[in-house]
């Protein structure tokens, strides 16, 4: 019964799309080629796709189908055919990752490795999936000895950035490259929930490489990416990230590599423009932040960060910077790039004002009046000082601050979250000041975000009846586990870079050095459990490709610190002209708070 509620709807999306195509271009008789889909039991795949340009700004980018194994991979990549019918080329690949990943299992078991770089880039290696014969990517987890997979042998898009960043590094391109061309395909999919389909524009949260039948020959076989934008993925979760991520590696990939011709293409300049579109679309909106639902980011289940959380914000910040950079300046996207200019200044403002809180904000909180009815309140979302957390009163240093994870009316979510935080210096949305004041926390709260393992992926863990309330009494989500205060070595990375772009690179060596003594001999686990990150979590995923990459870039980083340049924004002086000349003008702007100093500025 499932499946047959679950057909005519994918039929039905077909054929809106196609009619969707023909009515714009006046196209009519391409109908399967066009998004190359095909339903086989009841599940979907992506075929290779060759862009077809209609060219003019507004006007979409569709794809066309080849009906051939791996042509649209190739031309897609290196922009010319190649030996598009090889028999032998797909016995080929898998022989290739079989020997891979053979290697890397009798690399270990027989010989051992020389040292914990080594082992780690072996298993990086070991990780990597190939799409006709390319490699595309990097798997969630590779535990040879786990049966329980669930969807870690898919390539994630979140994850796979610190094992783009490390290749990179490494001076290995061409994985990023095709990661990049490839997940952009992945974007126009058509997809679906129960008949719904979310914006186009976002990208999926993960792809498997899958190899399925040949149409109408059932002796061969080809190989078909598979996209999952949340569709299957646990609670039905929007990847809201994963497209700002795609922005931020891109112009990571530019930098590093000395390749525009990426993104000069007209299908990535699209590709950015339709997750620009899509994160700038008008709302109800009050506030320039993403509105989003719960976990929509690395928190990928209910954890109480739907509305505005920070990580949302850091990264929107950052991949909104990052394509002011990379968009042509052409006529046609003046006015993307106004709104683009505007939601930048807004939302800087308002993390920077709102979100921040010391000693002092929290002080001024304490003394809060509240139900001001007028343009001037001072506690303008109507915070009731009650809601400070008692733990707060105590853990909050005299030197340093912190960016609260969500702002909502009448609700301050009080607790750190590492990511947006880090990724808040990284993309320059904090201040120098405030930037500083992060890491003096850190190092002040070093043994609660740091403890045995570094870090801390929230700060505290939600416990008792908040936690039977907020995440639904989610048995992987106990206190000090997982997304609840669990401990991520993945948040190495992060942690470097912004070490690095404050100057302060002390301060990831010794975390790095924490790491050094169990991580290896844990088996690079997914997360570590309790207050202190003394247990390996409870079901954390063993062989966890990010855990590695982010050792690594973490490594390459602290050998290389100039090289974080890839990864960091600076304040830019254009932007700052039309951000103070924003608060020049509006009145409303001035009054934004009282005190001595208005943080907000730079
Ligand atoms: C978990 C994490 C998510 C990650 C995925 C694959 O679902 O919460 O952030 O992308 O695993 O590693």
């Amino acid at each position: 019964m499932a499946a047959f509620g679950v057909v005519p709807c994918q039929i039905y999306t077909n054929l809106r799309s196609t009619s969707l195509i023909s009515f714009k271009y006046g196209v009519k008789s391409e109908k399967q080629e066009y998004y190359g889909s095909i339903l086989r039991n009841g599940q979907r795949f992506f075929r290779n796709r060759l862009n077809i340009y209609f060219g003019g700004e507004g006007q979409e980018i569709r794809s066309k189908s080849l009906h051939r194994n791996c042509s649209g991979a190739e031309r897609l990549v290196n922009g010319v055919a190649s030996d598009l019918d090889d028999p032998s080329l797909e016995a080929k690949q898998h022989l290739k990752y079989e020997n891979e990943h053979n290697g890397f299992n009798n690399t270990f078991n027989v010989f051992g490795s020389n040292t914990l770089d080594d082992e780690a880039w072996s298993l990086l290696r070991a990780s990597m999936v190939y799409y006709c014969g390319n490699p595309i990517g990097t798997i969630a987890a590779n535990d040879p000895s786990d049966s329980n997979t669930l969807n870690y042998d898919q390539v994630f898009i979140r994850d796979f950035v610190p094992s783009g960043i490390a290749f990179l590094l490494k001076g290995e391109y061409e994985i990023v490259r095709n990661f990049i061309l490839h997940t952009l395909q992945l974007q126009s999919w058509e997809k679906t929930m129960d008949c719904h389909s979310p914006g186009q524009g976002l990208m999926p949260a993960s792809f498997k490489v899958r190899t399925v039948p040949l149409d109408g020959d059932d002796s061969a076989t080809e190989e078909v990416l598979d996209p999952d934008f949340g569709e299957a993925a646990i609670g039905r979760v929007a990847p809201v990230d994963s497209g700002l991520w795609w922005i931020i590696l891109l112009r990571a990939y530019g930098k590093c590599s000395g390749d525009l011709s990426v993104q000069e293409r007209i299908d990535v300049q699209t590709g950015i423009k339709m997750i620009l579109k899509l994160c700038l679309a008008d709302g109800f909106d009050m506030f320039p932040t993403l509105l989003v639902t719960d976990g929509s980011c690395m928190i990928d289940r209910r954890m109480g960060i739907h509305g505005h959380p920070l990580e949302i914000q850091s990264l929107f910040y950052s991949a909104l910077l990052c394509a002011r950079e990379m968009l042509a300046p052409e006529e046609a996207s003046a006015d993307l790039i106004r709104a683009l200019n505007n939601r930048l200044v807004a939302l800087s403002i308002h993390i920077r004002e709102y979100y921040w809180i010391d000693m002092n904000k929290l002080n001024e909180i304490y003394r809060y009046k509240t139900e001001e009815y007028s343009f001037d309140a001072v506690n303008k979302f109507n915070i009731y000082p009650d809601q400070i957390p008692p733990w707060l009163v105590e853990w909050m240093p005299n030197k340093g601050g912190y960016l609260i994870g969500n702002l909502q009316p009448a609700h301050m979510d009080f607790r750190f979250f590492s990511l947006g935080n880090l990724w808040a210096i990284i993309c320059n949305l904090a201040t120098t000041d405030q930037s500083h004041a992060i890491l003096d926390l850190i190092e002040s709260k070093w043994s609660d975000l740091v403890a045995g393992m570094p870090l801390k992926i929230c700060y505290p863990a939600l416990e008792g009846q908040e936690w039977r309330i907020i995440t639904g009494s989610d048995p992987k989500n106990t206190p000090w586990s997982y997304h609840n205060g669990g401990s991520w070595p993945t948040l190495l990375w992060q942690l470097t870079v912004a070490c690095i772009k404050m100057n302060r690179p002390e301060i990831a060596e010794k975390a790095i050095k924490i790491a050094e003594k169990r991580i290896a001999k844990d088996k690079w686990p997914e997360y570590y459990d309790t207050k202190g990150a003394r247990f390996i979590g409870k079901q954390a995923h063993l062989y966890q490709t990010w855990s590695i990459a982010g050792y690594l870039v973490a490594k390459l980083l602290i050998a290389n610190p100039s090289a974080a340049n890839i990864l960091v924004n600076i304040q830019d002086a254009e932007l700052l002209n039309v951000f103070s000349s924003a608060l020049s003008a509006n009145p409303r702007g001035k009054r934004l708070r009282k005190g001595p100093k208005q943080s907000f500025i730079i």
